[in-house]
Formats: structure tokens, C-alpha cells, sequence
């Protein structure tokens, strides 16, 4: 099973940004933390993070081509606004988990709404890093299921 794990805009700034909602770990240690939960899931994964939109869009519309089973998005701030990532979800009819490290509906009204949730069978938020893990996990459940 293959899942790529897509983080979107200053997500690679985790660790030095914003200490107090995202926490201290590094995005490097988040990163090896997923591979290792991965790996002892026997899931395959790629992680890819991109500060620009359409090459976001590229990667989800390569998870298509190369027959990805899964795919887990985070796509930061693009969460709120963008309908070209929330289409480009719905293009590619990939099961799709969206993971916010922060809780979304507690902080500023403009991070309450997500136009790229509907795109996705579920969104994981507020759990920090763990997220990412349940997501593989929601992922595992819903391909064994297919
Ligand atoms: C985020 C939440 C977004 O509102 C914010 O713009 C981010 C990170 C999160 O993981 O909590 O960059 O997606």
C-alpha cells in the first residue's frame, strides 16, 4: 500500500514557527517520526511539502498517475481558500485524509472554514503530529475495505 503525505505552505517552518500552537519538534523529526510509523504498518510512503500551490497540484495529480492508494494533506493556509487544490482532490478519486497539527475551530474565524475538507473522506485536527499517524491508519482501514 502506497499513501503520499503532502504538506502545504510554512509547514516546513514547524519547530521555529509559532512554538506555542505547532509545538517544538522539528518538521525534519515529524517527517522521520511518519516514515517510521509507516514503515512498521508496512505502508509505503512519500512525503512531499511544497510553499507553492500548483506544485501541490501537481504532486496530487502524480498520486493519480503512479496509483497512489491514499493520499494525507496538509495544506496549511490553502485549507482556507483554495478551490484549485480542493478540484484537484476531486480529480484524482484517491481516498483523501486532510491533517491539520493545530485545532482549526479554535482559532481565528478564518481557520474555521476549509474549502479542501470536502474534498477528502475525513479531516484529523488538533492532535499535533499524532494526526498524521491516524490518518494512515483511517487510510489502511478504507483500502482493506475497497
Ligand atoms: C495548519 C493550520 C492552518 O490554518 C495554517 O495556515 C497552517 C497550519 C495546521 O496544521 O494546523 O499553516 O494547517
Amino acid at each position: 500500500m502506497r499513501v503520499m503525505v503532502i504538506n502545504g505552505p510554512n509547514l516546513n517552518m514547524v519547530g521555529v514557527r509559532e512554538k506555542g500552537i505547532y509545538g517544538t519538534r522539528s518538521f525534519e523529526d515529524i517527517c522521520s517520526y511518519i516514515k517510521d510509523e509507516a514503515k512498521k504498518r508496512n505502508i509505503q510512503v512519500e512525503l512531499y511539502q511544497s510553499n507553492i500551490e500548483g506544485e501541490i497540484i501537481n504532486q496530487i495529480h502524480k498520486c493519480y498517475y503512479e496509483k497512489f492508494d491514499g493520499i494525507i494533506i496538509n495544506p496549511g493556509a490553502y485549507t482556507h481558500y483554495s478551490y484549485a487544490i480542493h478540484d484537484a482532490i476531486k480529480s484524482v478519486n484517491i481516498n483523501t485524509v486532510e491533517v491539520h497539527l493545530s485545532n482549526i475551530h479554535a482559532r481565528e474565524e478564518f481557520r474555521h472554514k476549509s474549502v479542501t475538507a470536502a474534498a477528502c473522506v475525513g479531516q484529523i485536527c488538533g492532535l499535533g503530529e499524532i494526526g498524521y499517524i491516524l490518518a494512515l491508519d483511517a487510510l489502511k482501514e478504507l483500502v482493506v475495505k475497497k
